[in-house]
């Protein structure tokens, strides 16, 4: 059998008790960097001058010209067959929720309901002072740019030594302790993220991974697709359209 027909097999025997925990990788057919790996963003800039609470408070124009850089990247960007197929899963019931660690929109533009963002989202921006959270569809034309309160907005996304959103982090915890998971593109090296697809298997569900390289999950996973997202789900997403159509 072909990998993509093993893949969508097994989905389906899960009836819909399934989530998706996806990380920067399945953006990277979209031609967004991932962080880790020969090209990745952690290999040419330091998150400590760029991805802190310090560093902002320290450089806060700084910061915001790498996030802009980041958001005229990422808005340019269009979801690949991966974000697609996840999609077209949900609407089908065959998946619950999408679980990322990515701060990019491509899940929803995918079309993608149930997205459950971990480490906050690129589009949207925060006031430091008053709480105020604004969305955006370009980056900020100054920099950096400021809340109607006058207080220094900030990239709405986790940081490094910052605590994940709360009610998140709750409703990931329990999805993935409670379904079977499918795991794509991520290095599993960030927690609490790269725990998840552990407390599945712990209480007897099943977990897939979907990445070109091993990880730290690739000893759990009952089923490995060793290929680069975007190929992993063509056929899947080829297949699930035509259902569509018919
Ligand atoms: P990483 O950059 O750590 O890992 C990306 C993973 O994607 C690696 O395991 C690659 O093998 C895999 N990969 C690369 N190309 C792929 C492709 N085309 N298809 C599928 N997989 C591919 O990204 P994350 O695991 O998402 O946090 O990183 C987790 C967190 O670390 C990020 O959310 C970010 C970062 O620091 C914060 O900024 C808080």
């Amino acid at each position: 059998m072909q990998p993509s027909e093993d893949l969508l097999e097994m989905i389906a025997s899960f009836s819909g008790n399934l989530v998706a925990l996806t990380g920067a990788g399945i953006s990277a057919d979209s031609g967004i960097p991932t962080f880790r790996g020969k090209d990745g963003l952690w290999n040419r800039y330091l998150p400590e001058e760029l991805a802190t609470p310090q560093a902002f408070a320290r450089d806060p124009e700084l910061v915001w010209e790498w996030y802009a850089w980041r958001m005229r990247k990422i808005f340019k960007a269009e979801p690949n067959p991966a974000h697609i197929a996840l999609a077209l899963m949900e609407r089908k019931g065959l998946i619950k929720a999408v679980i990322t660690q990515n701060v990019d929109n491509l899940h929803e533009r995918a079309g993608s309901r149930n997205v459950i963002h971990l480490h906050g989202r690129i589009d949207e921006m925060r006031c430091t002072e008053c709480g105020k959270v604004v969305e955006v569809t370009e980056p900020p034309e100054s920099i950096p740019p400021h809340c109607r309160c006058g207080g220094l907005m900030r990239p709405n996304v986790v940081w490094f030594g910052e605590a994940l959103p709360q009610k998140e982090l709750n409703l990931a915890t329990e999805l993935c302790s409670s379904n079977n998971v499918v795991v794509i593109g991520t290095s599993a090296l960030v927690q609490p993220a790269a725990s998840m697809p552990f407390y599945a298997k712990r209480n007897g569900y099943h977990v897939i991974e979907v990445n070109p390289n091993t990880t730290p999950l690739t000893g759990i996973a009952d089923l490995s697709i060793r290929e680069k997202a975007g190929k992993a789900f063509e056929e899947v997403c080829t297949i699930l359209k035509e259902e569509e159509i018919r």
